[in-house]
C-alpha cells in the first residue's frame, strides 16, 4: 500500500471491525444482504468457478456464494485488515473448508494471476480505495475473459425529496449510532464523507469504462440511495 491515507483506512477499518457487521444491517436496515444477492445473481451461473469477494470484510458476499453453491465454487476472500479476516476466518469456519482462502491484500495490488478469477464482487469498498483507477486495472488483469465484476456503494438520490433526508441520515444519524455502538463516531464521520466524496454513478461506469470494462452499467436500488455496478471482461484479442 503506498499512501499514509491508505494506513489510517485500514487502522479504522481493523478498529471498528467487531461490531462492523451489526452496524452494516442496523444502519442499512437490513437492503444490505438484499443487495449483494441482487448483485451475485448478476454474475450469472459460478457453478464450478472462482470468485474473489475484495474488500471482503467479515465476507457477506462469501456466505452467499455458499449459501447458492455449497463447496463447488472457488472462493477467496481478500482484505488489507487483518481484524476483518481473523472475524471472517471464525464465521466460515475457514479452516474447515478447503475451498475458501483469505488473504490480506490491498486491492490495488491484487495477488492473483492473470485471467485467474471468473468473479469479483466488491461490497461498500470501493470508496475507501485510494487510487481506484489502479485497482479496477488490477481486477481486469485478474479476470477471465468474460469473467464479471459488481460492485455496491450507496449513492446520494438525485430526487431531493429522498436526497435531503438521506443526506442528513448520513450526516448525523449514522455517525450518531455508529459512534454509540463502536465506540468510534470518527469512523463513520469518515463513511459519511467518503459517499460524498464518491464520483457520481455516470462517473464511476466512465471509470469502469476507461479501466477496459466492457457492458459497465449502474443498476439504482431503493429510490437511488445505492448502486451495483456491473462490468464485464472482454475478450482479449492479441494482434
Ligand atoms: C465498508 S467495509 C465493507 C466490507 C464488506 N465488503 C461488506 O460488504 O460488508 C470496507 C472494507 O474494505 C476494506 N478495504 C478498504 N480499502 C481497501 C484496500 N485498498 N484493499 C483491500 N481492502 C480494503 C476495509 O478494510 C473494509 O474491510
Amino acid at each position: 500500500m503506498d499512501t499514509e491515507r491508505g494506513h489510517k483506512i485500514q487502522a479504522m477499518f481493523d478498529r471498528i471491525s467487531p461490531r462492523y457487521d451489526l452496524l452494516n444491517r442496523l444502519l442499512s436496515g437490513g437492503q444490505d444482504m438484499r443487495w449483494r444477492r441482487k448483485a451475485v445473481a448478476m454474475l450469472g451461473d459460478l457453478q464450478g468457478k472462482t470468485a474473489l469477494d475484495l474488500c471482503s470484510g467479515t465476507g457477506d458476499f462469501l456466505q452467499i456464494f455458499r449459501e447458492l453453491y455449497g463447496p463447488d465454487i472457488t472462493l477467496y476472500g481478500a482484505d488489507f485488515a487483518y481484524q476483518m479476516l481473523i472475524l471472517a476466518g471464525k464465521r466460515h469456519k475457514a479452516k474447515n473448508d478447503p475451498g475458501l482462502v483469505l488473504c490480506q491484500a490491498d486491492a490495488m495490488f491484487l495477488p492473483f494471476e492473470d485471467n485467474s478469477l471468473d468473479a469479483v464482487t466488491i461490497g461498500f469498498g470501493i470508496r475507501n480505495v485510494v487510487d481506484r483507477p489502479k485497482a479496477l486495472k488490477d481486477i481486469l488483469r485478474t479476470l477471465r475473459p468474460g469473467g464479471k465484476l459488481v460492485i455496491i456503494e450507496p449513492s446520494i438520490p438525485k430526487n431531493r425529496l429522498i436526497g435531503i433526508p438521506f443526506s442528513f441520515y448520513f450526516k448525523h444519524i449514522m455517525p450518531f449510532i455508529g459512534g454509540l455502538i463502536s465506540g468510534d463516531r470518527a469512523a463513520y464521520k469518515y463513511l459519511d464523507s467518503s459517499v460524498t466524496a464518491f464520483p457520481s454513478p455516470g462517473n464511476f461506469v466512465r471509470l469502469l469504462k476507461e479501466a477496459g470494462f466492457t457492458d459497465a452499467k449502474a443498476c439504482p436500488q431503493l429510490f437511488g440511495t445505492a448502486q451495483i455496478y456491473f462490468g464485464e471482461a472482454g475478450i482479449h484479442i492479441e494482434l
